[in-house]
């Protein structure tokens, strides 16, 4: 099937009716594995360049994912190749490739032979995935998206893990996201696909670790392209917000132990704090973004800022809730992440589709996290944005996103499980 996909000799209405058989019916761990042999065999592989072991992360993507920016260059600094294959960001789901592009010059586009060479010197680089890397998956992955069969995990799957090891990897962390601005809503859905990555993984010989992690909020408290690379950058230098740094810790302290460069994680993670103290991760970072022709800054400019306290907010909400005008102390309830990213996408720091232009210098701040307890004069959020037509459109979608009570609760943990 996959190679009459990419010869055209099959035609597209009969791999419709397949996939939708592959959603409604599921597939076996085996035939899972089989089918993103075959798709990752529909392209070339990354020669290797070096010696060292290769590493990766993959993350199913969510709000304020800016783990991929400080992982690779910090990862470099322990004497392993991250060769990072990256995406551009459709609909609320942001892509590395646009967080990068807010550097005047950096260049996405590198050769095979750049790429080789980039991991000869400085062992890491962000770039976009080529047409070489699994043909198959691309023509797949777009007829999935008009048939409705995206949300199989045997295809989801087969998807993900066919450009991953395209770049010829020892190790991947993966990095499942579970939660309101996430691909993937509930736990139990979570678990599923981060149970059938690990065994394909594991049958095709990559060692491969998986985290479900909390999407019920933005990671960190940025959300936008320029504003992401600002906060990636204070986590480098040995600040930003703990959760950001935590879990950059925490998959790169899986994926070097599982290439033996240190014995445990706890070992790992603790070496690897010690990159970001010293400054190492900073300069590795520096040179990745040189080297791909970025004019480096310490913070990028970002559009003009907005601070919106609670009082401003509610004026925007379609429904307020009647508690809003009674207790004084609320808390900060709930995040709806579709409704949050749809704000970014309207303040054109999001594609509606594919090929539309961004404004990388627009964004959020996030003042406030959940379970926070707000009154009427608490600053919530910070808009960057130059247009106040934009500007006026994008604060409905931003109170219709939150929802507050007069009842305390404890935030969700960080990380819920991993699994190898
Ligand atoms: N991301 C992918 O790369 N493929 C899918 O099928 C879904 C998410």
């Amino acid at each position: 099937m996959i190679n009459g996909l990419v010869a055209d000799s099959i035609p597209l209405y009969q791999i419709s009716a397949w996939s939708m058989a592959i959603l409604c019916r599921g597939f076996t761990q085996a035939e899972t594995a089989f089918l993103t042999d075959c798709m990752l065999a529909s392209g070339s592989t990354l020669p290797r360049a070096t010696d060292r072991p290769r590493v990766d992360k993959h993350s199913t993507g969510g709000l304020g994912d800016k783990v991929s920016l400080v992982l690779a260059p910090m990862l470099a600094c322990f004497d392993v190749d991250v060769p990072m294959l990256s995406g551009r960001g459709l609909g609320i789901t942001g892509g590395t490739l646009d967080k990068l592009e807010s550097y005047t010059g950096f260049r996405c586009d590198l050769t095979i032979d750049e790429m080789q060479n980039q991991l000869r010197q400085i062992g890491c680089f962000i770039t976009g995935t080529t047409p070489k890397i699994a043909p198959a998956d691309r023509k797949l992955y777009a007829l999935r998206d008009v048939t409705g069969t995206v949300p199989s995990v045997a295809l989801i799957t087969a998807s993900i893990m066919s450009k991953k090891l395209a770049a010829a990897l020892d190790a991947l962390v993966l990095d499942v996201k579970c939660g309101s601005g996430a691909f993937m809503q509930s736990f139990s859905e979570a678990r599923k696909l981060a149970e059938s990555l690990c065994a394909t993984g594991k049958r095709m010989q990559v060692a491969t670790t998986a985290l479900i992690t909390d999407m019920s909020q933005p990671l960190g408290d940025m959300v936008g392209n320029a504003c992401e690379v600002n906060e990636a950058l204070s986590v480098l230098a040995g600040g930003g917000p703990t959760p950001v740094r935590e879990l950059t810790l925490r998959l790169s302290a899986e994926v070097l132990s599982s290439v033996a460069r240190f014995p445990t994680p706890e070992e790992a993670y603790s070496n690897l704090s010690s990159a970001i103290g010293d400054g190492r991760a900073l300069r590795r970072y520096q040179e990745m973004i040189e080297m791909q022709g970025g004019r480096f800054h310490e913070q990028l400019d970002l559009a003009r800022s907005h601070t919106i306290d609670l009082r401003t907010l509610l004026k925007y909400q379609p429904n307020t809730q009647p508690s809003h005008g009674t207790a004084a102390t609320q808390y900060l309830h709930s995040i709806d992440g579709q409704q949050l990213g749809t704000a970014i996408v309207q303040l054109g720091g999001g594609r509606r589709k594919l090929g539309d232009v961004i404004d990388h210098r627009v964004g959020l701040e996030m003042l406030v996290h959940l379970s926070d307890s707000v009154d009427l004069s608490s600053p919530i959020i910070r808009v960057f944005c130059d247009s106040s037509s934009s500007l006026e459109a994008a604060l409905p979608l931003i109170a219709g996103a939150l929802t507050f009570s007069e009842t305390t609760f404890s935030p969700p943990e960080l990380v819920f499980t991993t699994l190898s």
